[in-house]
């Protein structure tokens, strides 16, 4: 059965939408075959050529239901479900059908507040810090910010995904290609340590999407 991961968080502009995106991109450059799922009413559907995934779009509940169970029934498949912000009761739903449920939060003081109130009520879910600092001075403010008031959900706190103003080209319309080699190698971090936890082994060799698995895959609307 396919794993679905929930990308959610009360706060906007954390970068759920694109750690999806990149779990999916990463996930497809090693080797597995993923759905990135829209959920939230406010976008649009991405354009999936040149993508190592597809995308669903799944922004009523009639369609994210057909979405999920075609997912589920599908072996070898992971559906990555974007959220969006302000969305509590949307986000206890996804929460209750995910295998793993990542909340983004960068290093401000209303991102930290706002994922402490996420880990409080979903007890299951990892919190991942993104556009992390990378300047070395940065970090050491970030980190510690992170060991004062995060200190209670240590275990629960991923590794970071740094600040890397390309990965702006995965939420293009049209991906441009070719992928710069840092955004790949960030897609390919994401995704693994979204593998690890749903104990995933890697493949490493990057799916097809032919005519013939396109025919299995989870809706006829993201073929
Ligand atoms: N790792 C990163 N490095 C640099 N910029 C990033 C990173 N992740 C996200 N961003 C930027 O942060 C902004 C918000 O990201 P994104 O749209 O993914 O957030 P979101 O949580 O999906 O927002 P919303 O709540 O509106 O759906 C975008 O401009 C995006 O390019
Ligand atoms: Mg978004």
């Amino acid at each position: 059965m396919a794993d679905i991961i929930c990308v959610i968080g009360n706060k906007g502009g954390t970068g759920k939408t694109t750690l999806s995106h990149m779990i999916c991109q990463g996930a497809g450059l090693l080797g597995h075959r993923s759905v990135c799922v829209l959920t939230d009413t406010c976008r649009t559907p991405l354009e999936p050529s040149g993508r190592h995934y597809l995308i669903a779009d799944a922004r009523n509940r009639d369609a994210l239901t057909k979405v999920i169970n075609k997912i589920r029934s599908l072996s070898g498949w992971m559906g990555i479900i974007d959220g969006g912000g302000n969305r509590t009761e949307m986000d206890r739903q996804l929460y209750g059908m995910a295998d793993l449920v990542l909340l983004p939060f960068r290093d401000s003081p209303e991102d930290i507040r706002t994922v402490i109130r996420d880990l409080e009520m979903f007890p299951r879910a990892y919190a991942v810090p993104t556009q992390w600092p990378i300047t070395p001075w940065q970090r050491e403010v970030a980190e510690t910010a992170v060991r004062d008031q995060l200190s209670a959900y240590q275990d629960r706190i991923l590794m970071p995904i740094s600040a890397l103003p390309v990965t702006k080209r995965l939420l293009q319309h049209q991906l441009p290609l070719p992928i710069p080699h840092p955004l790949a190698d960030a897609c390919r971090n994401a995704a693994r340590q979204a593998f690890d936890l749903l104990h995933i082994p890697i493949t490493v060799q990057a799916p097809s999407y032919s005519s013939s698995s396109r025919n299995e895959c989870p809706s006829a609307s993201f073929c």
